[in-house]
């Protein structure tokens, strides 16, 4: 049996108000920069945010534009950075630059549909073929 209260209090972030649902800011590839999430926040911040996803590949760099979202972070909220990429040694390189930024955790998107992303077989493909090679 999961225990998600549990999850939720030793994983996550503290909620804006204890007691209710968390809400996040799914994240949007080139929508949910900088300017995107002060300016929600200036409305009314969600519980946490999403950086849009840094492309991991090999030799990759952290994107400077995406960067900028983690390091001028003034919404007062917590932030995830957000990678795409099927290399897994590539994927742990880029978690481990990023974990030396203030971010709340890395989250892998392994559901992105768009044809030039599943093409390279990242997102929905990466997530098809990891599928597949633990079927029965
Ligand atoms: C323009 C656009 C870009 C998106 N880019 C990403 C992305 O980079 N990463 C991701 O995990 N989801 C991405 N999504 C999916 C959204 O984060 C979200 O899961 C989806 O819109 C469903 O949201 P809902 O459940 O609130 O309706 C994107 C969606 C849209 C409309």
């Amino acid at each position: 049996m999961i225990h998600m209260d549990r999850i939720t209090k030793d994983c996550l972030p503290t909620p804006i108000q204890p007691g209710l649902a968390l809400t996040a800011l799914a994240p949007m590839q080139d929508v949910t920069d900088l300017p995107f999430m002060r300016a929600i926040a200036h409305y009314g911040s969600p519980d946490y945010f999403f950086t849009e996803y840094f492309r991991v590949y090999p030799d990759s760099r952290l994107d400077k534009h995406i960067l900028r979202s983690i390091t001028e972070n003034e919404t007062g909220r917590p932030i995830f950075a957000q990678l795409i990429g099927e290399s897994v040694p590539d994927l742990v390189r880029a978690a481990k630059e990023l974990s030396q930024y203030d971010i709340a955790g890395v989250d892998l998107n392994m559901g992105c549909p768009a044809p030039r992303i599943y093409r390279k077989t990242w997102g929905v493909a990466c997530s098809a073929i990891r599928l597949k090679s633990t079927a029965f």
